[in-house]
């Protein structure tokens, strides 16, 4: 069986666990040696059926490119496959019991692809790996865990909240070309 195969399977496990969800799962190349992990897909993830595409992903995009990389040189996924919504509707931040419920998938998924770097963009996708600390502590850094390379770097959308970080951001993306 072929990665692409593998990941169906995982990918049919979720579609049969969540039959009335707009699922969002991967896109790049899944023989990638970097693995991009954000925390679920938000409204314009769920019309494109893409992760990080919106204002976010294109911003994520446009630095990775200024860096000389392109969008399909990468594995992007979330942990969280669905748009989190609250009774309005509007995007929020996943639960911790919806992280633990979709660990496993991203755990399997992550030994599919079996890349060389993980990088876990924001908060979320940092905690929902099981590393502990803060962004302020751990953006930039490369941890090790269970055999596994991480880099942590901020949320996209957490630069275009504050613009100020955005130098930080590309220079912890920029670490990706040094650990593969
Ligand atoms: N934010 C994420 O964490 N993932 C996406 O796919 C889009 C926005």
């Amino acid at each position: 069986m072929d990665k692409n195969q593998k990941l169906e399977l995982i990918w049919s496990a979720i579609r049969k666990a969540y039959p009335k969800r707009k699922l969002v799962f991967n896109d790049g190349d899944p023989d990638s040696q970097v693995m991009i992990i954000g925390e679920a897909p938000g409204q314009d993830e769920e019309r494109q059926g893409k992760p990080f595409v919106g204002r976010a992903g294109k911003l994520m995009t446009g630095t990775l490119e200024a860096l000389g990389w392109k969008r399909s040189d990468f594995y992007i996924s979330n942990i969280v496959k669905y748009r989190p919504s609250d009774e309005l509707g509007k995007n929020r931040t996943p639960t911790d019991d919806e992280i633990g419920k979709f660990r496993p998938a991203i755990e399997k998924e992550i030994a599919v692809v079996d890349p060389k770097l993980i990088v876990l963009v924001g908060r979320v996708a940092m905690a929902g790996m099981g590393l502990s600390g803060s962004m302020g502590e751990n953006r930039g850094r490369i941890i090790e865990k269970d055999g596994r390379k991480f880099l942590i770097t901020y949320h996209p959308a957490a630069i275009l909240r504050n613009i100020n970080w955005e130098p930080q951001f590309r220079e912890d993306l920029g670490k990706i070309r040094e650990l593969v």
